[in-house]
């Protein structure tokens, strides 16, 4: 590894500002490293778009993070991850590590009981029957029970509380045949949802784990630079630069919420530029 990759910073990406909720555990686990973020979010929502197109624009958001000659990229986005990792890894020469594989992980260590574990995602992300496929190969016993909330991502950026009635009454819904069935672990497959984590919690009682598959990630990217040397030793903190495809001033408005800060300043991004 040569001695400035280290400086280099981690590219990330999401649909909107909802993957913040993955730079936020980043910078928890990482404080030096510098990271760059662009949210698309002229184009959001992904998570109920067609592959091809959610394939498309996850290629176009990584070509853009690629200007910053990153020394890694963070696919915040779990429909990106579901539909376009593969394709990711065949167009870029960088390490590129998304939020699925390491969700999955840390749900079968945390699933000790050998119950059956439940996933909740966009449609999109449960259509790609990615994290499904992932358990299948990892734990093939373990039975896999899904749920698609469309309605929680806009819920959420909304800014509704946890205790709100409507977003008690959404999450009713959608949790009703996990909470008869009672899995062991439920994995937040969604970059909005560990913003509901005490309200879905609730609702699943104690015996239920949540996983929250970006903070699993930000662990997974912290081994990798560890091991193989490309870790920003610092000291210092590091730096964080947002880009928004549309909105800039909604994005910093919203964004505190998810990223647990203020938010740096906001660089607007037409998508024309990111056509490839
Ligand atoms: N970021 C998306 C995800 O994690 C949620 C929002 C969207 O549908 O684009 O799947």
């Amino acid at each position: 590894m040569d001695a400035n990759h280290a400086n280099r910073c981690i590219g990330v990406f999401d649909s909107g500002l909802g993957g913040l909720t993955v730079v936020r555990r980043l910078m928890e686990e990482m404080p030096s490293e510098d990271i760059a973020y662009l949210g698309d979010c002229a184009r959001v929502p992904y998570g109920t778009k067609s592959a091809a197109t959610v394939r498309r624009f996850a290629a176009e958001d990584a070509a853009f993070l690629m200007r910053f000659n990153p020394k890694l990229l963070v696919v915040a986005c779990n429909t990106a991850s579901a539909y376009a990792l593969d394709d990711l890894a065949e167009r870029f020469d960088v390490p590129i590590i998304g939020v699925v594989v390491p969700g999955v992980r840390e749900a079968i260590a945390a699933a000790v009981d050998g119950g059956p574990v439940g996933v909740i995602a966009t449609e999109g992300t449960i259509a790609s029957g990615a994290y499904q496929r992932r358990f299948r190969a990892d734990c093939p016993d373990r039975e896999v029970l899904t749920a698609s909330c469309p309605l929680l991502a806009p819920i959420v950026e909304e800014g509704r509380d946890q205790d709100d009635p409507i977003v008690l009454r959404v999450l009713g819904e959608y949790l009703h045949d996990l909470q008869r069935a009672r899995p062991s672990v439920l994995v937040l497959g969604c970059t909005h949802y560990p913003l509901l984590s005490q309200a879905i919690g609730k609702l699943m009682g104690p015996d239920v784990r949540l996983i929250d598959s970006g903070q699993a990630a930000a662990l997974a990217v912290r081994g990798y630079l560890l091991d193989n040397g490309m870790a920003n030793p610092g000291p210092g903190a590091g730096t964080l630069r947002c880009y928004a495809t549309d909105n800039p001033e909604r994005f910093a408005a919203v964004a505190q919420r998810f990223l647990g800060r203020p938010t740096p300043n906001v660089t607007w991004v037409g998508t024309d530029e990111l056509r490839l």
